[in-house]
């Protein structure tokens, strides 16, 4: 199973690639707005280096049509490592799997985003996604079960001998997580924050020190 941070925050991937973790990085056009990017491409390009031999996965910001496509094929060529997410469908509903399925034959890694429900995954999939992103937390804001969507795409995918990825990302806590990995997703992306939650436990800590105690006093002895 892999580990992605999603973050752009070029700290939180140095420190995270150093405890010998992550698989990769994942951003999307809100991640860079709330980790405080002003200037993409410079920014895009430097954390592709840095996030290297692992995955980058960089977002489109065109909706649809040829400037999605050339603005794919410019992200992907920013480095070998990057993975190009296009979601499924524009604002209005029209599908993106045409603009997925051009890329896919031409070579640029896709990942298929903004996928809530099994339907999207599968047609995703179809149109040749190399990832696909089932946004858990999303789905559950709706009252659905981001869990069982999926574990449902997980099946899917293997009984019918997908190599397609499930990506479960819009992790919001711990118990997000465990449940991601429960339900059979390739790779799960969480926040720093999250990750950071992952490694604590206070009785782990209070463990710790208890350890560290007993050797203070044997060593005193
Ligand atoms: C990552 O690939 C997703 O874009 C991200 O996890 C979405 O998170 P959010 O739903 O919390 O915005």
């Amino acid at each position: 199973m892999k580990i992605f941070l999603d973050s752009a925050d070029e700290l939180q991937i140095k420190f995270w690639s150093g405890q010998g973790v992550l698989d990769g990085v994942t951003t999307n056009p809100l991640v860079l707005l709330r980790d405080g990017v002003t200037d993409p491409e410079r920014v895009l390009t430097e954390l592709a280096r840095l996030t290297a031999p692992g995955v980058f996965h960089a977002e489109v910001t065109h909706a649809s049509g040829p400037f999605l496509v050339s603005e794919a094929r410019a992200l992907s060529s920013i480095g070998d490592n990057v993975a190009v997410k296009v979601p499924v469908l524009t604002p209005e509903g029209e599908s993106c799997l045409a603009e997925i399925s051009e890329l896919s034959r031409a070579g640029v890694v896709v990942n298929t985003t903004a996928c809530l429900t099994l339907g999207q995954v599968v047609l995703a999939a179809k149109a040749g996604a190399r990832y696909l992103s089932v946004l858990v937390g999303r789905v559950d804001d709706e009252g659905g079960d981001g869990a069982q969507v999926l574990a449902k795409a997980r099946e899917w995918l293997d009984r019918w001998g997908y190599e397609a990825e499930l990506i479960a990302a819009s992790l919001r806590g711990t118990a997000d997580v465990m449940r991601a990995i429960d339900a059979g997703a390739h790779c799960v992306t969480v926040p720093p924050a999250v990750l950071a939650k992952l490694v604590d436990h206070k009785f782990s800590r209070h463990t710790v020190r208890e350890f560290l105690e007993a050797a203070e006093t044997t060593n005193a002895a």
